[in-house]
Order: C-alpha cells, then structure tokens, then sequence
C-alpha cells in the first residue's frame, strides 16, 4: 500500500536549546536559511509525500505562518523583481496540503501520535522527528516507503551510537537479518539505562501502521512518565513484525546545539554558493 501521509510531531517545547526556544519553536531555529521544520517537510515532499499533518501546541503559530501565504511578503518579491525569492517563498506555501491538530497535553511521543488517530484512519503513514535532519542521496523517508512497499509491516530507521549514548535513544534488538540494510526486530527499549541490548538506535523516521495505533491505546507510560512509541512497537514486534531499517545517510541531532553547529557546516560544505566561504572562514581561525 501507497504510503501518502507524514505526521510531524512539533509539539515539545525545546528547552534544551533555550534561549533560542523562548519565543519561537524549537522547529523554527535556521539551518543556514532555512528553518528546520522546512528541511524535513522537503525531505517529505521529495518521497512522494502528499500530505501532511502537524502535531503541535501553543507556542506554535510561527509554524503555521511559515507554511501559509503572506501576500504582503509576494508582492514586495515581485515590485522588487525578486522573482527568484518569490517562486523559492511560493513553493514553501503550496508544497503540500496541510493539516494541524493540537496535542493537548505533553505525554510524550505515543500520546502525540495518538492524536491523529481519527485522520489517519487505518492507513500506514510516515512519523518525521525534525530535530534529526538527515543528508543523504536519496531522502530517508523514501528509503523506508520503498521497504514498506515489499514487507508491509511497521519500520523503524536506525543507525549505530556508541555504547555510552544508548541511554539517549530507543534501542532495537535484532532477531533476523533480512537483507543488507533491512532486519527484522525482536525488541525494541526507549531509553535503556543500563544493559542496552544492542548499540543500534532509533532516529526519527518511522513506518507507522494501524497495529502501531493500537497497542498505542493499550500500553502504559514508560518511559519519563511518557506514553512511548517505541513501547508501542516493542507490543507490535512481539505480536507480529516490526523491522529496522539502517539509513543511508549521515544524520545531525540539531535538538542540540554541537548538533546543529555540525549539520550548519556540513549544509554548508555541500552548497555550491558556501563552501569556499566556509573552507576560508575555517582555515582563518585563531590558533586559540
Ligand atoms: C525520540 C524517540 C527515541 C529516538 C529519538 C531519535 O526521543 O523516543 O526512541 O531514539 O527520538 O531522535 P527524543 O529524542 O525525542 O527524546
């Protein structure tokens, strides 16, 4: 079945990287130029995606203006012949059809999913965590819709930490290895304190199915007192299949700000218009 709905939970608060988080959303903070939240909507549009629906919160309304049109803004583009700006600003408002639900309290990843229940009906649907901005050739978000197309069952993606950063992530346990990227799950942990089953964790990009929706209502808070989806999958692992899927790609946390700095300088790197700039910036610094 044709995957055609990405769900980005944006409802968190983004303390960790305050004070940029005080008056604008953690989603809103700028990769070189552009905000976050656009990087992953593209990353979405570039697999196909044709709709997407924003889980957010109060202090979220920047979200919202960024994604609609402001007329205001075109038509200074265009007295000005900006007209490069105008079609750039343009596509950011037409890109996709949007569609925004509330989360009203802050019980964790599994409660946001939750939240669209009755939008998505049965159908399976991509979750995009924005804090993981990804580089890669072909978008992450394809990458697994390719893999569900031939299995069919819930995807998680994943990728290799080192021992002393299980404790920050979901952690998969393999069970069988399906072909070179693709393995089929045993378990999943969030956040393991101790005695991580494996070093492979989870990044923001997953395969959701109506299963994934269920045991959502039936598990408990785990984890921070949180309702969380990886609980939900472990559920799903046991009762059926849930697979993990390791990404080509390099993937930033830009939730923390040596993840952002990273992702700023290897954006910078790959664009043609930057990178002499950068490499000249760097080769300049002060030896202290
Ligand atoms: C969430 C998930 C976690 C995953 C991580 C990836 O945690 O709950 O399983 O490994 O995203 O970024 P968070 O970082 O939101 O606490």
């Amino acid at each position: 079945m044709k995957i055609k709905t990405a769900v980005f939970p944006v409802a968190g608060f983004g303390t960790r990287m305050l004070p940029a988080t005080k008056a604008i959303p953690k989603e809103m903070i700028t990769l070189i130029d552009k905000p976050l939240i656009q990087y992953a909507v593209e990353e979405a549009i570039d697999s196909g995606i044709e709709r997407i629906i924003f889980i957010t919160g109060r202090t979220k309304k920047a979200l919202e203006d960024h994604f609609d049109i402001n007329v205001e803004l075109n038509n200074t583009l265009l007295e000005s012949g900006n007209l490069e700006m105008l079609e750039e600003i343009k596509k950011i408002s037409e890109m996709v059809n949007l569609v925004y639900v509330r989360q009203k309290r802050m019980l964790g990843l599994g409660d946001a999913i939750l939240c669209v229940k009755d939008i998505v009906n049965d159908d399976p649907f991509v979750v995009i965590l924005p804090d993981d901005i990804i580089l890669s050739d072909v978008p992450v978000v394809s990458q697994l819709m390719t893999q569900f197309e031939e299995y069919g069952f819930p995807i998680v993606s994943t990728m290799k930490v080192k021992e002393e950063d299980t404790s920050k992530y979901g952690i998969v346990k393999f069970k069988e290895c399906i072909n070179d990227r693709l393995s089929l799950l045993d378990s999943l942990v969030e956040k393991p304190k101790t005695n991580s089953p494996s070093t492979n964790a989870i990044i923001g990009r997953y395969v959701i199915t109506s299963s994934v929706m269920k045991a959502l209502e039936e598990i408990n808070v785990g984890c921070n007192n949180e309702l969380q989806l990886t609980d939900a999958l472990n559920l799903v692992a046991a009762r059926e299949s849930v697979y993990g899927y390791e990404f080509e790609g390099k993937r930033f946390d830009c939730g923390t700000r040596s993840g952002l700095l990273e992702a700023t300088i290897n954006f910078a790197y790959k664009r043609s218009d930057l990178k002499e700039d950068l490499v000249k910036i760097i080769k300049e610094l002060p030896n202290n």
